[in-house]
């Protein structure tokens, strides 16, 4: 397993849900845990860290600026994670098709290239405060996959068009998308989680084409 990782099992009765939690830029393995717990108190928690480190702090591929990725990187180690969840699938025994990811930032922008670049790895994704990682060589096919991606209304970092264009990259190659927006900024609000918690459980979530508040 040549990521550093937690996993935490599912309760011995549940149905094998797992959350595979991506930090963000400076986070770690355990982050994102009670956020996982939050979302669904019975799924298997999987939590690698980022093996990149920026001035010490831990990511998932290495940028060249704020919001200016290494592409190159980016497809190496989106790759690495598509393996890793594989490997962890048979070592822990869990079935990948019942993973969902659930990525913050430069968590949710490796999931997302995870998805354009690999999307036989990940059938579910919750994407908080994602943007476009990188424009594939081939287009994908996500007829598969299901994908919330909750931004920020007022992310300086996330502008909204290119939230709108994540969207509209993965709606393209066939995924049911749904994409909303948070009146907040970078950091996650409380209906970020709870946006989050409907969609996981199937109790809606927002409509799929929501505009961004004026
Ligand atoms: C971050 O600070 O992590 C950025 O907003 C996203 C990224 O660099 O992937």
């Amino acid at each position: 397993m040549d990521f550093t990782h937690r996993f935490i099992p599912a309760a011995a009765s549940q149905a094998g849900h797992v959350l595979l939690l991506l930090h963000g830029t400076g986070g770690d393995e355990s982050d994102l845990l009670p956020l996982g717990r939050e979302l669904d108190p019975d799924a298997a928690l999987l939590s690698p860290r980022g093996k990149v480190l920026e001035n010490g702090r831990p990511r998932f591929f290495r940028r060249l600026a704020e919001g200016v990725f290494d592409e190159a990187d980016v497809v190496r180690r989106a790759n690495e994670l598509a393996d890793f969840v594989g490997t962890a699938a048979a070592r822990y025994e869990f079935d990948p098709r019942r993973v969902t990811v659930v990525g913050y930032s430069n968590g949710a922008n490796i999931a997302a290239a995870v998805l354009l670049l690999r999307a036989e790895a990940l059938t579910r994704a919750i994407l908080f405060r994602a943007m476009v990682p990188l424009v594939p060589a081939q287009p994908p096919d996500l007829a598969h996959a299901r994908i919330l991606i909750s931004s920020g209304a007022h992310d300086p970092i996330v502008p909204v068009e290119n939230a709108e264009r994540l969207a509209a990259t993965l709606r393209e190659a066939g995924a049911n998308v749904t994409l909303r927006f948070e009146a907040a900024g970078h950091p996650l609000a409380p209906g970020d989680i709870a946006a989050a918690k409907g969609w996981l459980h199937d109790r809606g979530g927002g409509s799929a084409f929501a505009k961004a508040p004026a």
